[in-house]
C-alpha cells in the first residue's frame, strides 16, 4: 500500500498518522501533503523524517489510498483527480457525502455499502453525525425509529487547530482583562456558548444541523426517519456530546436498549444513577468508544427516551473512521 494523507498539520491529519501507528497500518510508502505555507516541513513518523510535498497532480499519482483532511474546496479540487490516478479515496470533507454514487460509510452500521459500490471515493461522514449514529443504531435494533431531536455540544477542535486556539488565546485575554479576538468562531467562545455551526440556511438551520438530517438517513438508508438538530459550539476542548430524544413506534423497555448497546461495537455503555456514574466529553478525549449514558423514558411522551452521548470527534468522528474504512478496503 502506498498512502497519502492530505492535510497532516491539521487536527485530523496528525491524528491520522497517530492511528496509522497504533492500529499498525502497514504501507510501503507514504507521501504527507499540507498548503503551501507547510512544503517542506519535516515530520517525524516511527523514527523516519518526512518531508511534507505539494499537493498537486504528479505528487499524488501511483498512490492505492489517499486520505483527504484538508476541507471541501482541496478535496472538490484533488479527490477526482487521484481518484482518476486510480487511487482509492477516503474523504473527509463534506465535499462528496451526499452524492449517490459515493458510499458513505461508518464501519459498524452500513459497511456493505463499500462492498455493493465501484466508487474510487468514499466519504466519511459528519462528526456529530457519526457519533449520534453510534448511539441510533443499536436502539433502532430494538425497534423502529420514527424521529430524533437532537442537541450536539460541539468541541472547539471540531474547527480545526484554529478553533483550539482561539478558545486558549480568549481564555488567556480574559485573565489578562483584555477583549477576546473571535476570528473562528462568531462571538466569544470563553465562558460561553454558540448555538450555531456553519452557515444558515434558508430554512434557518444551520449547514451542520441539515447534515445530521441529510447524511444520517442515507447511512441508515431510511427515507421516512424524521431527524432534527441545534448544534452548538461550546468551550470544551476535544469530543463532542449529544442529547437524543428519540421517539420509537410504539413502546420500548429500557432494559432492551441497554442490552443492544452491550452487544453493539465501539460504544459503552456508563449509566449508573445510584452510583452516579454518567459519562462527560472528558471520558471520552482521546480514546476509540463513544460512550453513552442517561437513558430515561421521556416521561412527557410515550415510546419517547432520551440519552446522552459523547465522543472524540477526531478519533471516530473523523480520523478513526477513516482507517476503520481503509481496513475495510484493504
Ligand atoms: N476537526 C474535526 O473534529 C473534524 C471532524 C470531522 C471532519 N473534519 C473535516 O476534516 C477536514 C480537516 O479538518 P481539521 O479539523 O483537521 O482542519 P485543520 O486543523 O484546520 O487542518 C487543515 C489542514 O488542511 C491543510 N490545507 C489547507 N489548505 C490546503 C491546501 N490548499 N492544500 C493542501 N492542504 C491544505 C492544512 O495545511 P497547513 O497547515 O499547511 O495550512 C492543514 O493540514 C475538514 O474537511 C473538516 O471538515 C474535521
Amino acid at each position: 500500500m502506498k498512502i497519502g494523507i492530505v492535510g497532516i498539520t491539521g487536527s485530523v491529519g496528525k491524528e491520522l498518522l497517530e492511528l496509522i501507528k497504533e492500529r499498525k497500518f502497514i504501507f510501503s510508502e507514504i507521501r504527507l501533503f499540507a498548503s503551501n505555507k507547510s512544503v517542506g516541513k519535516k515530520i517525524k513518523f516511527k523514527s523516519k523524517i518526512y518531508k511534507i510535498i505539494k499537493l498537486n497532480k504528479k505528487n499524488l499519482s501511483g498512490l492505492d489510498l489517499v486520505f483527504f483532511a484538508a476541507g471541501s474546496s482541496v478535496s472538490k479540487e484533488f479527490a477526482p483527480i487521484a481518484a482518476k490516478n486510480g487511487s482509492y479515496v477516503i474523504d473527509n470533507s463534506s465535499a462528496f457525502r451526499l452524492k449517490k454514487n459515493i458510499p458513505l460509510i461508518v464501519p459498524e452500521i452500513n459497511s456493505n455499502e463499500i462492498k455493493s459500490s465501484n466508487s474510487k471515493i468514499i466519504a466519511n461522514p459528519n462528526c456529530t453525525t457519526i457519533i449520534s449514529l453510534m448511539g441510533i443504531k443499536p436502539m433502532s435494533n430494538v425497534k423502529k425509529i420514527k424521529r430524533v431531536v437532537a442537541t450536539s455540544f460541539q468541541s472547539v477542535s471540531g474547527a480545526g487547530n484554529n478553533g483550539m486556539d482561539e478558545l486558549l488565546r480568549n481564555t488567556k485575554r480574559f485573565f489578562n482583562n483584555k477583549k477576546s479576538q473571535n476570528k473562528v468562531f462568531d462571538k466569544n467562545i470563553t465562558f460561553n456558548v454558540i448555538p450555531k455551526i456553519g452557515s444558515f440556511q434558508p430554512n434557518g438551520y444551520t449547514d451542520e444541523e441539515m447534515k445530521f438530517n441529510n447524511e444520517s438517513r442515507k447511512i441508515l438508508n431510511d427515507k421516512t426517519i424524521l431527524l432534527t438538530a441545534t448544534t452548538v459550539r461550546v468551550p470544551v476542548l476535544r469530543s463532542h456530546s449529544i442529547s437524543l430524544n428519540i421517539e420509537f413506534n410504539g413502546n420500548i423497555e429500557i432494559n432492551r436498549i441497554k442490552k443492544e448497546i452491550g452487544k453493539f461495537p465501539g460504544i459503552d455503555l456508563v449509566d449508573d444513577p445510584k452510583k452516579n456514574k454518567f459519562p462527560t466529553p472528558i471520558d471520552s478525549s482521546n480514546k476509540d468508544n463513544c460512550i453513552i449514558g442517561r437513558i430515561r423514558k421521556d416521561y412527557s411522551k410515550n415510546n419517547c427516551v432520551s440519552v446522552w452521548i459523547v465522543g472524540d470527534q477526531i478519533r471516530k468522528g473523523a480520523a478513526l473512521n477513516a482507517i476503520q474504512i481503509a481496513e475495510l478496503l484493504v
